[in-house]
């Protein structure tokens, strides 16, 4: 029988003798995930069974009635396990995707976002207004690399330096830049600005911090809370702390005219943009929504005029 969710309340496994088909195993799997709290146990056993058989979703359903081998009903196995308890599906795959991007991911780096891929979108079309070339761009928090890489794969910027505190963080998006040969991204280890030098000015600084406030860590999904890492989510007691570094930071790095793109929690969109016209160093902020209409993007440009100077220079 199936419940609301479209997932059958219980599936038997196959007779003794009888092989494990396609179908059939998707079944089973789905009520096995969803017993165990899976957000989209289906989808996430599709997914699964398709990297063991190195078939898409669709390829699957086109044989659906195909018996399993032992070998690879064992490496499925391994992998229902895995998501069984809780790890992400992404870091169980051991990829995930961002805009044309497949990235390599594992509990040392966050897992992409949607909403990070519209951050990016944002950054692109105003360079594309601006009919600009070979910028030089600056990711602060680059975890897996993935904005700094879309940057220079598919906005052609000709230099993107991409930071972190997190050595472990730098060695994922190192390895990323090498499979996908992005030479024009360079890595650097520190906090915020500082490994930015002196004079070093970009046209872009973009970045997704961390802005989850302490006491909301609690309630986080068993995916996020027990697997990504919490120095890449964890801001502070308001969230927006690291949010207010970069924003007072910003004039010292970026050009005249340049532009700062922050993602922000759900929430704080008006308070970065408030952050923003306090320091005198901007233009009037523009607050974008992400693809479910949430305010997650604050976008401003760098004042032309070099005598703005209410601004920490830090
Ligand atoms: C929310 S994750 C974003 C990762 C990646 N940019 C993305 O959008 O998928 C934040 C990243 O910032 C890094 N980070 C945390 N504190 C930092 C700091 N003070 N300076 C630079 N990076 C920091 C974390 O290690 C993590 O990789």
């Amino acid at each position: 029988m199936s419940t609301r969710t479209g997932i059958e309340e219980s599936v038997a496994p196959p007779p003794e003798g009888t092989p494990w088909t396609v179908l059939h195993l998707v079944r089973w799997s789905a009520v096995y995930l969803a017993g165990k709290g899976v957000p989209d146990p289906r989808l996430d056993a599709e997914h699964l069974l398709g990297d063991v058989l190195g078939m898409s979703r669709l390829g699957l359903y086109l044989q659906y009635d195909r018996p399993l081998t032992q070998a690879e009903l064992e490496g499925f196995r391994v992998r229902i396990r895995e998501r069984a308890r809780r790890k992400p599906l992404q870091y169980v795959l051991g990829r995930a995707p961002f805009r044309d991007l497949e990235l390599e991911v594992d509990p040392r780096v966050l897992i992409p976002r949607p909403e990070t891929e519209t951050l990016v979108e944002e950054v692109l079309v105003w360079v594309e207004g601006r009919g600009m070339e070979a910028l030089a761009g600056l990711d602060v928090g680059t975890g897996s690399g993935a904005i700094a890489l879309a940057l220079a794969l598919e906005g052609g910027f000709g230099k993107v330096v991409a930071t972190d505190t997190s050595e472990d963080a730098l060695s994922v998006a190192r390895g990323n830049a090498a499979r996908l040969r992005a030479d024009e991204v360079e890595f650097r280890l520190g906090s915020l600005l500082t490994p930015v030098g002196e004079g070093e000015r970009f046209d872009v600084l973009v970045s997704n911090p961390p802005y989850v406030r302490r006491e909301e860590y609690g309630d986080l999904a068993p995916e996020v809370r027990e697997w990504e890492p919490e120095a890449a989510l964890v801001s502070g007691d308001r969230g927006v702390e690291l949010l207010d570094q970069l924003v007072a930071g910003g004039p010292r790095v970026l050009a005249p005219g340049g532009l700062l793109a922050l993602e922000v929690g759900e929430g704080q969109a008006k308070a970065v943009a408030e952050m923003i016209r306090g320091t005198g160093a901007f233009g009037e902020p523009r607050i974008r929504k992400d693809l479910a209409g949430r305010d997650r993007i604050v976008l401003a440009t760098r004042d032309r005029d070099s005598r703005s100077t209410n601004w920490e220079g830090r």
